[in-house]
């Protein structure tokens, strides 16, 4: 790797995976940077996929810079959304290689946020059995979490998340500028995914959050940088020990058990990821309470965060007839259940999480706690 080209500004992450490594930068600037790009396959032809409303604000920019590159920049637009994320508009990208005859050396990019870079990395990971990618990612949730690790996937109607790879990208470009057109929800939701690394692996990083929620909010750049990075190395240190989630990788899903269920149930793209997160914190932080492993006082702090973050705190109703019944059914289908027995991520001591499984009756009654109380 040349050092002298690189903007200053630059700081990359390393996240390793064996041959499999790679780095993830973070700066200003880097989607006009050729130098971003560097050392990376360069096959004669890219494919960059983005959506109707990323592709408007930073496709051309994109397309300027890999266009020194390779001899032939493509792209595709798809239709934006987590409504979307399905088997679908994932074909969309296979009919667009085929229609271009696309080879093996092929680089697909992912522009946009995680619904995109998701689709990207598993149309990469099976188009003739793998081709290469580079994720570049423009929310701050993408950023800080779904562009980094190879996860990719879509949705089925029964569960999230369920059908796709683990497929790592040979690079992660985090342009923080980007972010400054991102809208305010989506902001708030990508904070709900910096919030997570607090309770699970650093506990400094949530009083540094905390200080800091107002500046976060008000997008302050230094900031915003600070809050990228140290969720990448987090996630980095994280996905370095276990890529394919045989064990320690499940505490990247602290809250989701609930969130993926307030998703699914709510019908996909109703609640934002990041907001069915955010509130699916909270209700794993009260199961953890109610297993008694963590106090009042850390629940209170984590419920305040998540509140000043913009992210909702009260559970949704999915079902009024059955409600528990019906997030119960839901979780049922997440990835972390074995042998149909729900497994939830519980903060051990703040700064320290684990996969349990817990009685019924105490998800119930957090649950039935969680829709009414705020
Ligand atoms: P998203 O991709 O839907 O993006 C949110 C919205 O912001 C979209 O409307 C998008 O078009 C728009 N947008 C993106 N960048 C923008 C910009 N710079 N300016 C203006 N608008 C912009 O949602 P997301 O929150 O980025 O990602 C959520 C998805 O990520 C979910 O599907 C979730 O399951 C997935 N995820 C995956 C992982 C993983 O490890 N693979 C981790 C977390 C989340
Ligand atoms: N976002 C969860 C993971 O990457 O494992």
């Amino acid at each position: 790797m040349n050092e002298t080209v690189l903007k200053p500004s630059v700081v990359r992450v390393p996240i390793s995976l064996g041959e499999r490594s790679y780095q993830i930068h973070v700066g200003s600037g880097l989607i006009d940077e050729a130098s971003s790009f560097e050392d990376l396959a360069c096959g004669q032809s890219a494919l960059i996929v983005s959506n109707e409303t990323v592709a408007p604000l930073y496709l051309d920019r994109l397309v300027a810079t890999l266009i020194k590159r390779h001899r032939m920049v493509h792209s595709l637009v798809l239709p934006d959304g987590e409504a979307h994320k399905h088997w679908i508009t994932l074909n969309l990208v296979f009919d667009k290689l085929l229609q271009l005859q696309c080879d093996r050396k092929t680089v697909l990019y992912a522009l946009g946020g995680g619904v995109v870079g998701d689709m990207t990395g598993f149309a990469a990971a099976c188009y003739m059995r793998g081709v290469p990618f580079v994720q570049v990612p423009t929310t701050l949730l993408a950023q800080v979490d779904s562009s980094v690790g190879g996860k990719t996937g879509i949705n089925h109607p029964l569960g999230k998340n369920m059908i796709g790879a683990f497929y790592q990208p040979l690079r992660v470009i985090c342009d923080l500028d980007t972010l400054s057109t991102l809208p305010p929800r989506e902001l708030s939701a990508g904070l709900a995914e910096v919030i997570k690394y607090g309770p699970i692996a650093d506990m400094a990083f949530f009083d540094w959050i905390e200080a800091n929620i107002d500046a976060l909010m008000a997008r302050d750049a230094a900031t915003l940088a600070f809050a990228v990075k140290r969720s990448c190395e987090i996630k980095a240190w994280v996905v370095g020990q276990d890529e394919r989630e045989s064990g320690l990788r499940a505490i990247l899903n602290f809250g989701h058990t609930f969130g993926h269920a307030i998703e699914a149930g709510m019908g996909y793209g109703a609640w934002l990821h990041g907001e069915a997160v955010g509130c699916g914190m909270v209700m794993a932080a009260r199961l953890s309470h109610a297993l008694g492993l963590v106090d009042q006082a850390f629940l209170s702090r984590l419920e305040s965060l998540v509140q000043k973050a913009g992210l909702p705190v009260v559970a949704p109703v999915l079902d009024p007839h059955d409600n528990v019944g019906r997030y119960m059914e839901l979780m049922r289908v997440d990835k972390k259940a074995e042998a149909g027995a729900i497994r939830f991520v519980v903060i051990d001591v703040p700064g320290q999480a684990r996969l349990q499984a817990v009685p019924d009756e105490l998800v119930a009654e957090v649950i039935g706690r969680s829709c009414t109380e705020s």
